[in-house]
């Protein structure tokens, strides 16, 4: 089977064109699910496999994941984000995910939430009613803010880190998306753009260096990411190291900025086209927040959010391609899989699946609302992946999706200028040219909706 990423001269003639066709690549994985559970491929030279099973997924990312490292895709990442725990093997990964964990349990993201607030308050402090806005680029700009804000929370310093990413962060994600793809001599030529994407990869990692170094000097600590990670020790006793730190921080950029702001500018977009269900969500946070931020003790009361949310994960699942290399042999049902086999899948592709979901394309957070709908089959809403590599962002992004949505439904709607959103699969599958006109909703009744569509 002809797979449009295989072969670099194909995967290059790919990229000219346009946003348009890679969208393709999403569609060819939805497409792919009709020939079987597991479809052998080629990638390069290499024997590949799609795996469309829930089951067989599972398998490769739970019960047999010490058979496999990290695939081609998240391995051409490592020269431009370095070796964090995206991108690390063996027993590095597991201490410094170890070490990182508690940073993003519960307890601490619930901790985040007045900075997602402050977030949301400096970003929206920009916009005016009746103003358009291309609302992909102003919710990255929000994910840079509220993440920079849980790294770093001493004065100055997350505002610093915000400043370079803004400037910078579209250009690396997209260089990054375009890198995943392309052969290697390309990204290597001494074009403008990639001495730009170079000039931005430098400036987003000196900046976070110099912001580790005057947090060490001062030998202040703060109730953040970055100060746990200098404070907290591995069982052995050793720390982690300024360039392990940056790397780590580096990839929690890469990681945890174009995902949520994409996965909730889909959600607007939604939320504009279904007007009942901006009726459903405004009543429910005018009811519940009447004009108060959103906090660690109201956000579980907005049950209707987190359905939509969910669905919105679904259909709009950033990680439209994953990737494992088998270093065992593997039986996946009937077929040996051997070491140095690529094996490929898509949670976007199977969320879209009509056996396990009817009407599949469609939002309709009922499917998730208690005694609605029957809860899906394990392994069929994974949109965090799965087993010891799972996103260790998941509560993160799943709190502060919630926290954007609810604090700017409750003062805000945004409505489509009429060019309809784009979606585009590079390195996430990802909404972009979301122009939206900003208004200001009347002042929020408590129990009582304002709907402006
Ligand atoms: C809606 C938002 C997000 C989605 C859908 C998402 C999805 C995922 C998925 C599917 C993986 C596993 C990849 C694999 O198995 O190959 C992953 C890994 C990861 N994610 Fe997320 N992510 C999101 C947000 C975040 C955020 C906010 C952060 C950090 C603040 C983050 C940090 C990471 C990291 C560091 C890993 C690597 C974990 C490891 O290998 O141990 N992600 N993410």
């Amino acid at each position: 089977m002809n797979c449009p990423f295989s072969g670099s001269a194909s995967t290059l003639a790919m990229y000219g064109r346009t946003a348009q066709l890679a969208v393709k690549r999403l569609d060819y994985m939805q497409e792919a699910r009709k020939s079987g559970a597991l479809v052998p491929m080629k990638l390069g030279t290499k024997d590949a496999y799609l795996v469309n099973d829930p089951g067989l997924i599972r398998q490769i990312l739970v019960t047999d994941a010490d058979k496999f490292v990290k695939g081609t895709i998240i391995l051409r990442t490592r020269p431009y984000v370095g070796d964090g725990i995206i991108s690390s093997e063996g027993e590095k990964h597991k201490r410094n995910r170890r070490l990182m964990q508690p940073m993003f349990n519960r307890l601490s993201v619930e901790r985040y939430i007045p900075k997602f607030v402050e977030a949301v308050a400096e970003i929206t402090s920009g916009w005016s009613d009746g103003a358009t806005i291309e609302a992909d680029k102003e919710l990255t700009r929000l994910a840079t803010h509220s993440l920079t804000k849980a790294m770093f929370s001493d004065p100055g310093g997350a505002r610093e880190l915000a400043v370079v990413t803004e400037e910078v962060i579209d250009r690396f994600i997209a260089g990054i998306g375009v890198r995943i793809f392309l052969p290697d001599l390309i990204t290597r030529l001494p074009t403008p753009g990639n001495k730009k994407f170079e000039e931005g990869r430098r400036a987003l990692r000196d900046e976070t260096w110099s912001l580790i170094q005057r947090r060490r000097e001062s030998g202040g600590y703060y109730d953040d990411i970055i100060s746990t990670m200098l404070r907290d020790q591995h069982p052995d006793g050793t720390s982690m190291t300024d360039d392990e730190i940056v790397d780590e921080v580096v990839t929690l950029m890469l990681a945890g900025v174009e995902t949520v702001s994409s996965v909730v500018t889909a959600a607007f977009s939604e939320i504009d086209r279904n007007p009942d269900m901006a009726e459903r969500l405004h009543q429910e946070v005018d009811a519940v927040l009447n004009g108060a931020p959103v906090t660690a003790e109201n956000i579980d009361d907005l049950p209707f959010l987190a359905a939509f949310v969910t669905e919105i994960l679904r259909v709009y699942a950033p990680t439209w391609i994953l990737m494992r290399n088998a270093v065992e042999p593997v039986d996946l049902g009937e077929t040996r899989i051997n070491p140095g086999n690529e094996i490929i899948f898509s949670p976007t592709a199977v969320h879209r699946d009509p056996a396990f979901y009817p009407d599949p394309i469609r939002i309709n957070p009922d499917r998730w609302l208690p005694g609605e709908v029957v809860q899906p089959r394990d392994g069929t809403w994974a949109p965090f992946g799965q087993g010891k590599r799972k996103c260790i962002g998941d509560t993160f992004a799943w709190y502060e999706s919630r926290v954007w949505i609810a604090s700017i439904a409750s003062r805000w709607t945004l409505h489509s200028t009429g060019k309809p959103m784009e979606m585009s699969a590079a390195g996430t599958y990802r909404a972009t040219k979301a122009s939206m006109i900003t208004k200001k909703r009347s002042k929020a009744r408590k129990g009582k909706s304002s709907p402006q569509h």
